[in-house]
């Protein structure tokens, strides 16, 4: 906790030359707070790759404004259970193209759900619907249900911002804001989804976040400098602990190793591994030994000619793998085609 309490007396340190903040215990963090846009002028990718695309407009305002869109994390830093999730007859366009078609996947709690299949057959498009960033892209459309712990996302009930705060994301090229330091960048993760934290909280939500993605003991004694100074794998196990500061209980994952080299990836393999039991994991992956490696239930989609992506099969990856039902699923895990 040495290392904690010297980042507590540095971020003070700076804290203190902002003028209207830090005067409470509990502050309203706002987007504009510590993030120097002009510093940072991948500041709205950024947003969005964080699952916080409506959460800028609202924050970015005033604290007035974004008030009623915050939320307060619990005192007690014990994270929420996982929580299952369930597509039921989900479809999606862009345009007149339909590139998904009634898919239906049971994803339950606590267990990494692997998506493989040939490229382009909808498992990005499918992975957006699962925490509504596919309504993000000018021209898509959405069909069908994804419950969560039993209730919609897409009801009208459910905000943007909650689906994002409950589900997070994690993408294929690591993005961190790199010129912000290694703190910052796991904070950010709460204030674009507009989530209240005081100073001692944030400064636990760092070390429990980065903990959690595996990359504590390599930086702690280095969080003051920026996140583009760590390697490909440290910088993804950043964006995972960025993801898991909000304390999602779903991590989406699109490929998160594609972009790193083989260490990297077992490293953030043996996190994924971790973190199963803790959240519910759906990952994209390409790598037939990895969704061997790291999930106990994997869908197979596919795309045939001129149709919509779908899955041709499911169920535990021992299965699939091993004794697949589907000729065409039988050839793709066998490495014949894709
Ligand atoms: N933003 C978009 N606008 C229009 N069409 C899109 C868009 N994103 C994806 N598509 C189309 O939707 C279909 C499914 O794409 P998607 O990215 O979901 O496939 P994928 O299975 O993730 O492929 P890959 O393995 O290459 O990542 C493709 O035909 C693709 O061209
Ligand atoms: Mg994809």
């Amino acid at each position: 906790m040495t290392e904690v309490s010297e980042v507590t007396e540095a971020t003070q340190a700076t804290e203190a030359t902002r003028a209207t903040e830090a005067t409470e215990a509990t502050q309203v963090i706002e987007v504009t707070d510590m993030i120097d846009t002009a510093e940072n002028p991948d500041i709205a990718e950024n947003a969005e790759a964080t699952g916080a695309a409506g959460a800028t407009q609202t924050y970015g305002a005033a604290g007035a404004a974004g008030a009623a869109d915050t939320v307060v994390l619990p005192a007690v830093v014990e994270g929420p259970a996982p929580a299952a999730l369930e597509a039921r007859a989900v479809s999606a366009w862009f345009g007149s193209h339909q590139v998904l078609s009634q898919v239906s996947l049971t994803m339950p709690a606590g267990q990494v759900t692997a998506l493989i299949g040939p490229s382009g057959c909808g498992k990005s498009t499918f992975l957006r619907t699962l925490n509504r960033m596919h309504e993000l892209i000018p021209s898509a459309q959405f069909g069908g249900e994804v419950l969560f712990e039993g209730e919609d996302i897409y009801d009208a009930s459910w905000r943007l911002t909650d689906a994002r705060r409950r589900i997070g994301m994690v993408f294929q090229k690591p993005n961190p804001f790199p010129a912000m330091s290694i703190y910052d960048n796991v904070v950010a993760g709460l204030k674009l989804t507009g989530t209240k934290a005081n100073r001692r909280e944030k400064d636990m939500l760092v070390e429990e976040s980065l903990t959690r993605a595996g990359l504590w003991k390599e930086v702690r004694d280095r969080l003051r400098q920026p996140g583009g100074a760590l390697s490909g794998g440290q910088q993804q196990r950043l964006c995972i602990a960025r993801a898991l500061a909000v304390r999602p209980r779903v991590l989406l994952m699109d490929e998160p190793c594609s972009a790193l080299d083989p260490t990297s990836t077992r490293r953030v393999e043996e996190t994924i591994q971790d973190l199963a039991g803790q959240v519910t994991i759906v990952i994209v992956t390409h790598n037939m030994q990895q969704a061997a490696r790291v999930s106990q239930q994997c869908a197979f989609f596919l795309a045939e000619q001129g149709t919509p992506g779908g899955i041709v099969e499911h169920g535990a990856t021992d299965a699939v793998f091993g004794s697949p039902q589907d000729q065409r699923t039988a050839d793709y895990v066998a490495g014949r085609f894709g």
